[in-house]
Parts: C-alpha cells; sequence; structure tokens
C-alpha cells in the first residue's frame, strides 16, 4: 500500500522537476510510511525513503515504517540532515510549505551550505494531499468503522440525553459512549451546542443548561487506525417549534438534494450550490457562512473542499462531508451533516444514524 502512494508520489515529483521532498505534515507521514508518531520528518525521493525521528519514537518507526530507513534526530537535523544531503546531493528539493517550520528550513539551509551544496529548496503545497483525496479500499474501511460508531451514538442519544443537563455533561456522555464503543481517540472536540450557543458553528461545550424546546446542534466524530468520522444532528428536547421545524425542513431538503445531485467530475463549487441555491431560495443564504463539506481521512478536514469557491472536482473515491446549516443569531442553528463516499455512478451516504429532530 505504502509502496503504491509512493510511486505516485515519485511521478508527481517528477513532473515537478524534484528530486526529493521533505514531508513535515502528520498525516503526509503517516500516510507516506505508516508510521504514526507526533514527530518525525520524511525525505523521499526516488532512491531513498528516509524517516527521522527522536529516541521516543525511533522502536514505534521501526515497528511502523519497516521500508524506510530511520535516522535519529538527537543531535538536531543539522547533523543528519547534512550527512544524508552530501550522500544524495539533489539539485533540487521541495518541503512542505505549510508544515516546515522556518526553523527547520533555516537549518536546512544551513547543512546544504556546510555540505558545499547547491541544492535548491523548493516550496511545494498539496502534493501528498492530492493524493489522499482518493480513497482506497482500506481507508474506507476504517472510514466505514469510524462512521459506524458515531452513528451508534447518535443512536443512542435518547438514552444519554436529558433536560436539565449542561452542554459540557451531554458532551461528557457522548466521548465517554464513543470511548466504550471503541474510538480510539476523537476526531475533534465534541460539539454540543444549545440555544443561542448553537448559532455558532464550531461552539465549545458550556455550563448552559439545556432548556426544552431550543435547537441542539451535537457534532461528533470516531476515529479508527487515523480515519475519522464526522456526523452533525440538531435535536430538540420535547417538542420543536414550528420555526424549529420550517428551519429544519430547509436544511434538510438542501441536503438531500446535493446527495442526490452529486456526481463524480462535477465541480466541488457546483456541488455546493445544489444545497446554497435551496436556502438562499427561502431566504437564509446569509446564514448559511461556511461551504457545504469537506473530505475526511486521517484528517476530519481534508481534500476536497466542497464551498462556492473550491477549484476542484470531485472524483470517485472521495469521501467527504454533506453538511448545509442555518444559523440565526440569538436563536440558534440547524445543521445536519453526513458522511458520504463518491462513487462513479452515485453519492454512496456512508452514515446511516436517525435524522433525528425530537427526543
Ligand atoms: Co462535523
Ligand atoms: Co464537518
Amino acid at each position: 500500500m505504502v509502496n503504491t502512494r509512493i510511486g505516485k508520489l515519485i511521478e508527481r515529483l517528477e513532473a515537478n522537476s524534484l528530486d526529493g521532498l521533505i514531508v513535515a505534515c502528520p498525516y503526509n507521514r503517516r500516510y507516506l510510511s505508516g508510521f504514526s508518531g507526533s514527530n518525525g520528518l520524511l525525505l523521499i525521493s526516488s532512491s531513498v525513503r528516509i524517516l527521522a525521528t527522536d529516541f521516543r519514537y525511533y522502536e514505534q518507526a521501526e515497528a511502523e515504517a519497516g521500508d524506510y530507513t530511520l535516522f535519529k534526530t538527537n543531535n538536531g537535523i543539522d547533523e543528519w540532515f547534512g550527512s544524508l544531503i552530501s550522500e544524495l546531493k539533489p539539485d533540487k528539493l521541495g518541503f512542505e510549505s505549510k508544515h516546515v517550520s522556518f526553523a527547520t528550513f533555516t537549518s536546512m539551509k544551513k547543512a546544504i551550505k556546510k555540505a558545499g551544496l547547491k541544492t535548491q529548496l523548493v516550496s511545494t503545497k498539496g502534493m501528498v494531499e492530492a493524493l489522499r483525496s482518493l480513497k482506497d479500499k482500506a481507508e474506507i474501511e476504517c472510514i466505514n468503522k469510524a462512521v459506524s460508531i458515531s452513528d451508534e451514538v447518535i443512536n443512542h442519544l435518547v438514552e444519554l440525553a436529558e433536560p436539565g443537563m449542561t452542554e459540557i455533561g451531554l458532551a461528557w456522555e457522548i466521548e465517554k459512549y464513543m470511548r466504550q464503543a471503541g474510538s480510539q481517540t476523537f476526531s475533534f472536540e465534541v460539539i454540543c451546542a444549545s440555544g443561542p450557543n448553537s448559532a455558532l458553528p464550531h461552539a465549545k461545550p458550556s455550563n448552559r443548561v439545556i432548556r426544552v424546546g431550543e435547537p441542539v446542534v451535537i457534532d461528533l466524530g470516531a476515529r479508527i487506525d487515523g480515519y475519522t468520522s464526522d456526523i452533525t444532528r440538531t435535536i430538540c428536547f420535547g417538542k420543536p417549534d414550528s420555526y424549529f421545524k420550517k428551519l429544519y425542513n430547509i436544511v434538510y431538503s438542501a441536503q438531500q438534494a446535493a446527495i442526490n445531485g452529486i456526481v463524480a467530475g462535477m465541480s466541488a463549487s457546483d456541488a455546493d450550490s445544489l444545497a446554497r441555491n435551496i436556502i438562499e431560495r427561502e431566504g437564509y443564504g446569509q446564514n448559511f457562512g461556511h461551504g457545504l463539506g469537506h473530505g475526511i481521512g486521517l484528517d476530519v478536514h481534508e481534500s476536497p473542499t466542497l464551498n462556492p469557491s473550491s477549484l476542484e472536482r470531485l472524483e470517485a473515491g472521495m469521501v467527504f462531508t454533506v453538511e448545509p446549516g442555518i444559523y440565526v443569531p440569538d436563536w440558534g442553528g440547524i445543521r445536519i451533516e453526513d458522511d458520504a463516499l463518491l462513487l462513479s455512478d452515485r453519492l454512496e451516504v456512508l452514515t446511516s444514524a436517525n435524522k433525528l429532530e425530537e427526543i
């Protein structure tokens, strides 16, 4: 698996006239090597696969990244990078500009100079991320496992949630449930936002007591072998009023329009419009301030990005969220989020949890 991924990366490097790439993004590192430790750099070229990490992760690296030659970084980047570069003598070495710190960049430059080389460090963006956007079978399996845990917790909300609870209290019950159901960690902190707080798409749970009749936005994700799920349901203790119902139905129809209309080959901005047009037609365009969705995988927000200004095209093999929302300041918000796999002939929704509104 790792070999196929590296093969594809090397094709991309060659197409960009690069002799190698320094990989610093933790998700890219794991994707290309299998190494899941939280510190380390990869150097990949057609002739070498290097993983440099410090002593805390060395044994783990040996076990997880068998295809790689390991370097211990205890004495700083100058030493290992210097000796490596003297051997490789690359003309152009790419680095991940969003993930290599300025300090690391400066050390690399120094080491190149010290070795008497003219190696040019070339800034790159999104090279591995583009590969990661298309999922293979094993990745889809992991995502499906994470999805089934998040489905399970949503389907048990009726038992976990009761009026009088605080947002933090409910978030804690959800987290406990997910752990017990086998989630290895969380994709992100559980969002549990009630009443006016739910008007903030990424609200943090507070000590606010959840009241009957108001919207409660619950957004959570489980993680299995690094792969994430991401699901949102908006619920209401007791009977939702007609305003809640009206907004809920608009968001739901917008989501269904996107799910039924998205096809492989479509631009990500057109996909966004499928849902946005409906929300705009109902007069709530200004209240849907974020994009329709985002890719999920090793990272919870990855390529593709579905929003009005996205330049990406949706391809079969991508897994992304479909999550329209309407947010009304001082009242609250409604968001419904599901995860879907794009197939060559249709969009397959992976999440299957109840679309409950009333509990
Ligand atoms: Co979410
Ligand atoms: Co999301």
